[in-house]
């Protein structure tokens, strides 16, 4: 790949800071334009990362010329609609975690990808990292025998903002789709989709899981065990079990550097890996290579592993009695 990949950022806040960074730091890559709902911030962010183009409306980024694909970073409850927006304009699309609200806004958004015969990819970074691919890898070559369980866990304190994001309904806020959706990525890539699924939460007075509890069963007899919060800062580890071992994936396991091998023995086997990046960088070579090879979707995260996620934070969330505005109106 020789050309240079013109991308363009909606919602530029704090997660496209980062990517912007990393896409400074990715080969052939550069950021061509940014859209937000104000002009200024518009132009301050692309002139702080050299982008060409600032549109102070998400819908002006749809003609801007040369735009190879477009990286979706809006709150969760924007996802279904900027993506449709951008695909409807046959611009390709990754768009942040999670993919939308709800299974039926993903099933609309995959459709409208086909319709349209244009790419769309869940930004779901860690599905990239080297760590991942060395556990899978690992996995495949059985080196922990067969599997038996995942255990992961995510869990930060989030200062209490009633308006902010990450505890606002109006904006899809809970732990669970921001950070429990990490341990549940895991599981659904390790163990597949399970038999049954059962959830606990603390709902918070904003209506909000704010901490959330989940078993996987399947029916082979696995399990996974997952916690997610944004009430207490936890250790936030994976650990992949196997018949003849386990993978340990270090804290903060969705983004860590490092990983270990332990056999039943107790002899861990490290392995490092040295990013130069915030680790974006990942995702977004593999939407450039996915492109380049004239893919409209990537083999690594398929859409219908990305269905298969999002009906799966459905059903934990039946289990745990939440429903945003939006989804009862
Ligand atoms: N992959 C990762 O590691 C990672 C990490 C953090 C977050 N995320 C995901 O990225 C998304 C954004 O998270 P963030 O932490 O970057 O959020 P953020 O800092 O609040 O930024 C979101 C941006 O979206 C725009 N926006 C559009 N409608 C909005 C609304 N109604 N309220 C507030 N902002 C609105 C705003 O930009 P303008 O007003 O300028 O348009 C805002 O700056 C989330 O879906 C989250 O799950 C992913």
């Amino acid at each position: 790949m020789t050309k240079t990949f013109n991308w363009g950022i909606i919602g530029p806040g704090r997660i496209a800071h980062k990517f912007a960074q990393d896409i400074g730091h990715t080969e052939h890559a550069r950021l061509h334009a940014v859209a937000s709902r104000s002009e200024d911030r518009a132009r301050s962010f692309a002139g702080q990362y050299g982008a060409s183009y600032a549109f102070g409306s998400y819908e002006e980024i749809l003609g801007c010329p040369d735009l190879d694909a477009v990286y979706i970073a809006s709150p969760h409850t924007g996802h279904y609609e900027h993506t449709l927006m951008c695909l409807r304009a046959g611009l390709p699309v990754l768009c942040e975690k999670p993919f939308a609200l709800n299974a039926n806004q993903v099933r609309e958004m995959i459709a409208t990808a086909r319709e349209h015969d244009t790419f769309l990819m869940e930004a779901l970074w860690t599905r990239f990292l080297p760590t991942t691919l060395k556990a899978l890898e690992l996995i495949g070559n059985g080196a922990i025998g067969q599997v038996l369980a995942v255990k992961a866990d995510f869990g930060f304190r989030a200062p209490f903002d009633p308006q902010g994001r990450l505890y606002n309904p109006q904006l899809g806020g809970g732990s669970l789709l921001d950070i429990g959706i990490y341990p549940v990525f895991l599981a659904l890539l390790v163990l597949g989709y399970p038999d049954t699924i059962k959830a606990l939460a603390h709902i918070g007075t904003t209506g909000v899981d704010e901490e959330c509890g989940m078993l996987f069963r399947y029916s082979d007899g696995r399990m996974a065990h997952l916690h997610s919060t944004i009430r207490a800062r936890t250790k936030t580890e994976a650990f992949i079990y196997g018949e003849e071992g386990a993978i340990h994936l270090h804290t903060r396991w969705h983004e860590p550097t490092s990983m270990s091998l332990v056999s039943n023995e107790g002899r861990p086997l490290d392995f490092h890996f040295d990013w130069k990046t915030n680790g974006y960088s990942y995702e977004a070579q593999e939407v450039m290579r996915c492109l380049s090879s004239g893919l409209k979707e990537s083999p690594a995260m398929p859409l219908r592993f990305s269905l298969s996620l999002i009906a799966l934070l459905d059903a934990i969330r039946a289990e745990i009695g939440l429903v945003y505005p939006e989804e009862s109106e």
